[in-house]
């Protein structure tokens, strides 16, 4: 089967008109999924850049309850714990929307790592029945080309699981994250980042001679929508005529 990469990039002017971009986006792909097949999937990844869009997420008319959300990664802490990108999403988004406990599916950030990694990638599995094809996933990336918590040199890069539990070293913490070859099989990625501090990263990413050095730059849809979302500021190395 041919691979049809559909790679664009939208830069924004500020944070504020990227989280609002980001958002429209968002919406048009969850609520075109739920309008051609009755209910949508969706996985959500944590950091900062999310607290600039969960909140006007919250304040749109989007059918949560056709809506099943995921997580991209979670930290190896309790839910309640500051670090939890599922506390982060639960505080931005989720506590402001109608969406039925039975459609969050959350990474069990608590449980010892190796069986949190199996208990979501069986969760995973009884859902989508195989190779989970989320309609829509949302990422963000670090400076070292970090996306969900697929660190530069680490296993989770070359797995063929769909999810993997991470040792980082630098951070000598634990995660969960999904693997490429289930980012890669979405039907639509959103790659959102901001702030100039993301500026040469970014245009590491997108230039095609150092992008596949990178977690992030592996990310390519085999059949999917690849949007870069990027504010001024993370652009600012990247010529903005593409
Ligand atoms: C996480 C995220 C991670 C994040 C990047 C960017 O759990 O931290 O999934 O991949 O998207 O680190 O983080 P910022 O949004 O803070 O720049």
């Amino acid at each position: 089967m041919a691979s049809s990469l559909n790679e664009s990039v939208i830069i924004a002017p500020d944070p504020a008109v990227l989280a609002v971009t980001a958002a429209d986006h968002i919406v048009r792909i969850l609520a075109g999924a739920v309008s051609q097949r009755g209910a949508a999937s969706l996985a959500v990844s944590g950091g900062t850049t999310p607290a600039l869009y969960f909140p006007l997420l919250a304040s749109e008319p989007l059918p949560w309850d056709r809506i099943a959300l995921f997580w991209a990664d979670e930290r190896c802490v309790p839910p309640s714990h500051e670090e939890s990108n599922f506390g982060m999403a639960d505080r931005l988004l989720l506590s402001r929307v109608h969406i039925p406990g039975e459609n969050i599916h959350r990474i069990r950030g608590e449980k010892n790592p190796a069986l949190a990694a199996r208990d979501y990638a069986d969760e995973l599995h009884r859902f989508f029945g195989g190779i989970p094809r989320f309609d829509l996933v949302i990422l963000g990336v670090g400076s070292d080309g970090h996306t969900a918590s697929l660190f530069p040199e680490t296993e989770a890069l070359d797995t063929e699981e769909h999810v993997s539990a991470v040792l980082v070293p630098r951070l000598n913490s634990s995660r969960i994250t999904l693997t490429l070859p289930v980012l890669n099989h979405a039907r639509a990625v959103l790659i959102i980042v901001s702030g100039n501090g993301k500026a040469s990263i970014v245009e590491r990413l997108l230039d095609a001679r150092t992008r596949i050095e990178y977690p992030a730059g592996r990310v390519k849809p085999v059949n999917g929508e690849l949007i870069w979302m990027l504010d001024a500021e993370a652009a600012a190395n990247i010529s903005h005529e593409r």
